[in-house]
């Protein structure tokens, strides 16, 4: 199967920035979508927008340091529509921060979120894409881990780990599934909201060459459009004006 039209495509994350513009813009390609991540209300009004323009969608409150609730938006998939054809790990948090602050929790909260929470979508998915003889993932990561910036290092850190995991688990896949990693520069969206720190808040609003969410949904449209035997790997899409 290539295209978008009647995949089924989970998206963790999915009640805002680039993991709405992406089930958007999947959904008005016909792919029949699965939207997770913690705030319910959000996902029932996206899924009924989506289904308002004639699209197919159903989802799940998905906490992705929960294994369990990955493990629930897979079967979502497979109740509802009989298959998971892509699983997008798009969740994620930033609350970035100068070492010295010794924000330990927010430390932890990217490791559970950015990092755990991709390694619990792997490993509720790959089972199922390994029965089917067919599936892929795709695993947002980041601009700040291929740019080491001050401030940054933790959150980078996390967002290195998936593209290392992503690579190794690229090599064991095999013929018959795909592995893909998008790496977004800086994107419009509300992903600032999760910094505590002051100057780092402070800074972030001084960034005025935003990419739209959909910049990058169209990244990812691109990855799983391609024929079945064509695997696009690393996909990095920055502003212009990003150094
Ligand atoms: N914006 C950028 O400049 C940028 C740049 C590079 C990479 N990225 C990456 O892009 C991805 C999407 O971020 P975004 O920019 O679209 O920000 P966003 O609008 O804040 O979206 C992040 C989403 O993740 C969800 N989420 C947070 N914690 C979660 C959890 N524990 N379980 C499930 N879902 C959770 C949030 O929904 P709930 O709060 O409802 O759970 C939210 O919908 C992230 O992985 C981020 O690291 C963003």
């Amino acid at each position: 199967m290539s295209g978008i039209n009647g995949k089924v495509v989970a998206i963790t994350g999915a009640g805002s920035g680039i993991g709405e513009a992406s089930a958007l813009l999947l959904a008005s390609r016909g792919a029949k979508l699965v939207l997770g991540a913690r705030r319910g209300d959000r996902l029932e009004a996206l899924a009924a927008r989506i289904e308002a323009k004639g699209g197919t969608a159903a989802w799940t409150t998905t906490d992705v340091r929960r294994r369990n609730d990955l493990a629930d938006l897979v079967a979502c998939a497979r109740e509802r529509y009989g298959a998971l054809d892509v699983l997008v790990n798009n969740a994620g948090v930033g609350p970035i921060s100068p070492f010295d602050e010794l924000r330990v929790e927010d430390w932890d909260q990217m490791i559970d979120v950015n990092f755990r929470g991709v390694l619990y979508g792997i490993a509720a998915a790959l089972p199922v894409f390994r029965e089917q003889r067919k599936g892929q993932f795709v695993n947002v990561v980041s601009t700040a881990g291929l740019r080491i910036v001050p401030n940054q290092a933790v959150y980078a850190a996390t967002k290195n780990a998936v593209r290392t995991l992503t690579e190794g688990l690229r090599q064991e896949a095999g013929p018959d599934l795909r592995v893909t990693m998008v790496s977004p520069g800086y994107v419009g969206t509300e992903f600032a909201d999760s910094v505590t720190s002051p100057t780092v808040k402070s800074q972030a609003q001084t960034v005025d060459f935003c990419l739209a969410p959909d910049d990058i949904a169209r990244a990812i449209a691109f990855a799983i459009e391609q024929p079945s035997n064509v695997d696009v790997g690393d996909i990095v899409v920055r502003p212009t004006a990003q150094g």
